[in-house]
């Protein structure tokens, strides 16, 4: 049987806070642990079936125009040249699903062929030496040089801003570059595609699988059914492996042709070049306060840039008309059509930059208001939702305000270059966190046997985030385990289809329906023991109702089966659902070589009910550095010429190493949110990448005194 919940209702009084065995929001370490380390767990690449034949991917050498002709090399036993497969290659499938494509190149390094050969060695000589010819079509690579398009979404605006903008005693008017952002997970991007018959397996690094099904099912012209998708473990996606890429489509499309089993493993620089990207971003901040540091405008223009035809835009301004309240507001989101690599989604699209750049607009407004950072946030929290005045459905940004200065010592801060250590500048700095919550339809099965162990299916993944952990968590729990007594099986297309991971929704999602099916169980349970649900104490492997208490074991006689299903009902409407936090940043800047060297951070978030805190608190962890990241490091150049990525490796885009990471502090801000089902737990893992850059660059000018608004800030912006 399926429990199912549409989530139309507030649930204020969570049933888990009735069950007794507490195992949920314990900070256990992750489950796969031990196998990742001891290299145990294996990852897509890393099966090996027999005949297994390999693939290198060949790229266009062109920015844009036909493939025509292409001449075999020797050793290969094929060059497959299919225009699915340069279609699945140019435009990403992250968000959008499938649809029609293009069948010529796009941009410089998309995938165009397929060389298959007994060997990788083989295969990559001979991709090596294939000659290609081209008609070579010109057209532009840089966002700033076309006439942007507005989407034809609504865009929010009201008042008069270029009033408010005059009458105002404080403003400021700037315009803030970031660069384009690779993803950049550890895992490359890699497939294994084996037939059998008409149905095929495919093993992947894949985010979302019951999404990916649908596409690679459109990609291949098979109905989803003949096909099954493997993605135990994932060696991080960071939005790269939200929708199937070129490397999957190429390897079950050669696999079908050859009649054996085909792999396919990008290079890291392919992985560069063929994953999507997240836009670069030029934003137009305009504020405008009052004497009183109220602001009283808001403008936030965002230029990014994608393929012609890709649906996807980087929502630079997604969380701006909720964040601050202002009368006069003007949000404007263009896009650019060019042709560099197709966009997509990457660790927390629109907040990880727009609210950044925001953030530190708002600290140049309170320097020229002459108000402290910290008070001018407080000042202009709405108590509703300002666009729709709907409520929020939980609000936690003033209590993270409040005790990060505490906790940070933020009384200590002095004005610019007031603070040196030798040849250092010391400068703090801080910032809001804020980004949408969103609960996604999913489902799990849970089958508790007579032996009182549990098992807990879906095809959720574990992007190396916890999953495995948090769902065996809340089974433990709702059915009264030990957590060694469940067992989490994820990542395989034919358990009941889930959220995947991504949007930070497949925690607080796939956990909800993992809590339903064990719901489920329970009723089955308290029949067994001739009582109401209501009245069942489920602990130790011990069934209680009244005084009667027997072991698991001797009420089941056999497996019992229970389904969950959740879907998002009346709630996602009625309330304004985000997370919410502060940043804190210390940092030194030498002034004479302009090196900065974050000295400590300090996040606090609220997120609802936390399931891990360990897990919880290394997603807060990974986002902050991120957020140096952002701020410091990374930058994914392309040629100005022909669009190409430049900083193709980890060598050359640097994301921030432990070297680089100081001390770290995180806080959760204790909150339950009624709004988004019995968990009351909300989105985790992008909320800290979601203006940490920000406290880091109001860092630096606290220290020195320079704005950088070209990021990231490297060296040779600050001296
Ligand atoms: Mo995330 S960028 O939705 O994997």
């Amino acid at each position: 049987m399926t429990r199912h919940l549409r989530v139309d209702e507030p649930i204020h009084d969570s049933p888990l806070d009735q069950m007794a065995q507490g195992v949920l929001g314990q900070p256990l370490n992750r489950l796969e642990g031990p196998l990742k380390v001891s290299g145990r767990a294996t990852y897509a690449a890393e099966s090996r079936p027999r005949g297994m034949a390999y693939g290198v991917l060949v790229q266009a050498a062109i920015p844009a125009g036909k493939v025509l002709g292409i001449e075999d090399a020797p050793g290969a036993i094929a060059v497959i040249q299919d225009k699915r497969m340069i279609r699945y290659a140019a435009q990403g499938l992250a968000e959008e699903g499938p649809k029609a494509g293009p069948e010529e190149v796009e941009y410089m390094g998309q995938a165009i062929a397929l060389v298959v050969a007994d060997s990788l060695e083989a295969a990559r000589h001979a991709a090596q030496n294939l000659k290609i010819r081209y008609d070579v079509q010109d057209v532009p690579v840089d966002p700033t040089a076309v006439v942007p398009e507005l989407p034809p979404k609504k865009q929010s605006s009201t008042g008069d801003l270029d009033k408010a903008m005059q009458q105002a005693p404080f403003s400021v008017d700037a315009v803030w570059h970031t660069p384009t952002h690779a993803a950049a997970a550890m895992e490359p991007h890699a497939a294994i595609a084996e037939w059998d018959g008409d149905s095929v397996t495919i093993r992947a690094g894949l985010q979302m699988l019951s999404s990916n099904r649908k596409q690679m099912a459109d990609a291949l012209g098979i109905r989803p059914k003949k096909l099954r998708l493997l993605a135990p473990y994932v060696g991080g996606g960071f939005g790269s492996k939200l929708g199937i890429n070129a490397e999957a489509v190429a390897a079950a499309i050669a696999a079908r042709e050859l009649g054996r089993p085909v792999q396919v493993v990008m290079t890291r620089q392919q992985v560069f070049d063929l994953a999507h990207r997240r836009s670069e971003t030029r934003q137009r901040i305009r504020l405008a306060c009052d004497h009183e540091g109220r602001l009283t405008g808001i403008g936030h223009e965002a230029l990014v840039s994608n393929l012609p035809g890709s649906d996807f835009s980087e929502p630079v301004t997604q969380a701006t008309p909720f964040t601050y309240a202002a009368a006069h507001r003007q949000i404007v989101h263009a896009v650019a059509r060019i042709h560099r690599s197709c966009a997509g989604s990457v660790r927390a699209p629109g907040e990880a930059v727009g609210v950044t750049v925001f953030e530190c607009a708002l600290d140049e407004l309170a320097e020229a208001a002459d108000i402290d950072p910290v008070a001018l946030r407080l000042r202009n929290i709405p108590t509703v939702e300002p666009d729709t005045e709907r409520p929020f459905s939980s609000h936690k940004l003033a209590e993270a305000l409040h005790e990060g200065a505490e906790r940070f010592n933020w009384s200590e801060r002095r004005p610019p270059r007031q603070r040196v250590e030798g040849e250092w500048f010391i400068g703090m700095g801080m910032a809001t966190a804020v980004r949408v919550n969103q609960l996604v339809e999913a489902r799990a099965k849970v089958t508790l046997g007579p032996d009182g162990r549990a098992i807990v299916e879906t095809d959720m993944t574990d992007i190396g985030t916890g999953t495995y952990t948090i769902l065996g968590q809340i089974a433990a729990e709702a059915l009264g385990l030990p957590q060694e007594r469940v067992e989490v099986r994820l990542g395989d297309t034919d358990f009941p289809p889930a959220t995947g991971s991504g949007g930070s929704f497949g925690a607080a999602s796939s956990g909800t329906s993992v809590y339903l099916a064990c719901e489920e169980v329970r009723q089955q349970i308290a029949k067994a023991m001739g009582c109401e649900a209501v009245d069942l104490t489920l602990q130790n492997g011990l069934a209680r109702a009244g005084n009667v208490e027997k072991p698991l074991s001797d009420v089941i006689q056999s497996p019992l089966v229970g389904e969950g299903y959740v879907e998002p009902g009346k709630t996602e409407k009625s309330v304004r659902q985000a997370t919410w936090g502060s940043h804190w940043a210390e940092v030194a800047v030498n002034r004479w070589t302009g090196e900065v060297r974050v000295r400590r951070m300090l996040g606090l978030f609220s997120c609802g009910r936390i399931l891990n805190e360990k897990t919880a608190r290394s997603q807060c962890l990974g986002g902050m550095v991120f957020g140096m990241g952002i701020a410091l490091t990374e930058a994914l150049e392309h040629d100005p010429r022909d669009g190409h990525a430049v900083t193709r490796d980890l060598g050359e885009y640097h994301i921030p190493c432990h070297a680089d990471v100081p001390h770290l502090e995180v806080h959760f801000v204790p909150e339950r949110d009624p709004y988004v089902g019995p968990l009351q737990a909300k989105g985790i893992g992008e909320l800290s990448i979601c203006g940490s850059g920000a406290a880091i660059l109001n860092a630096i000018h606290n220290a020195c005194g320079i704005r950088v608004r070209d990021l990231p800030a490297t060296p040779d912006k600050i001296i």
